[in-house]
């Protein structure tokens, strides 16, 4: 089989009811990024930022994960070791689908970090900004979520994953931000076949050999079941 690199993004779980970032009225729309998104953001008032964390935690805990998370996680467990799920996303619907690897580049609502000691724990369904950290007792808990200016995880796991991929294929992202947006066309510049998935072309569209348009839910286990009849 193939070394197989997938990229997945908000639009994989539109369809478990979470909201994407920049369809019509997604989350960019109801919220600033600089107020809810950033350091400066959080230091400036962390109760904001908590309340919106806190909203979208409740949301995902409540949400259920649907056949494109599925079909991904059958995927990896028929040909184990050779898929790399990489997701921009900060929900758990991959680890409850069942995939046995996630790389979350931008955290998780489900993760707690401190600001100060860096000690990490699972976040509570509620943090505010008097929680102590377990470890170190200052007040300077955060969600374990990757803000703009910051540095995605897991570059040590994902750079070499996209040197070695035979196919990537990117799921559910507008293809807007970086570095996500731009391991196609590395991909494809090493002798990768490229393909997307999404609702619409996306903005580095012109990045992929192949392309299917259309709900996830649909197009992605259409998509794993080519592979796997492979
Ligand atoms: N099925 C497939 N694709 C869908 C669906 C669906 N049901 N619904 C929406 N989409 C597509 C949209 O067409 C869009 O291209 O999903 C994409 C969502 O794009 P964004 O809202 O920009 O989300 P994403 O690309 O994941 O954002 C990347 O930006 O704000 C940051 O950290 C945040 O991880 C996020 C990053």
């Amino acid at each position: 089989m193939e070394k197989i690199v997938i990229l997945t993004g908000a639009g994989i779980s539109a369809e478990s009811g979470l909201g994407t970032f920049r369809d019509e009225g997604g989350l960019w729309a109801q919220h600033a990024i600089e107020d809810v998104a950033t350091p400066e953001g959080f230091a400036r008032d962390p109760d904001l930022v908590h309340r919106f964390y806190n909203a979208r935690r409740a949301q995902a805990a409540e949400a259920t994960p649907n056949p494109a998370h599925l079909a991904l996680a059958r995927l990896a467990r028929e040909h184990p070791g050779e898929v790399t799920l990489i997701t921009q996303n900060v929900d758990d619907l991959h680890h409850r689908a069942g995939s046995p690897q996630v790389l979350q580049m931008h955290g998780t609502l489900m993760g707690a970090l401190c600001a100060a000691c860096d000690h990490r724990w699972p976040a509570p369904l509620v943090m505010q900004p008097a929680d102590r950290c377990p470890a170190c007792a200052a007040p300077a808990t955060r969600p374990d979520v990757v803000w703009f200016g910051e540095i995605p995880y897991g570059a040590e796991v994902i750079d070499p994953a996209l040197n070695g991929a035979d196919l990537f294929v990117s799921i559910g992202t507008s293809g807007q931000v970086y570095p996500a947006a731009a391991y196609a066309q590395h991909c494809r510049r090493l002798g990768a076949r490229t393909v997307e998935l999404n609702l619409e072309p996306s903005e580095n569209a012109r990045d992929f050999d192949e392309a299917h348009y259309g709900p996830a839910s649909k197009i992605v286990p259409e998509f794993v079941e080519t592979l796997l009849a492979g």
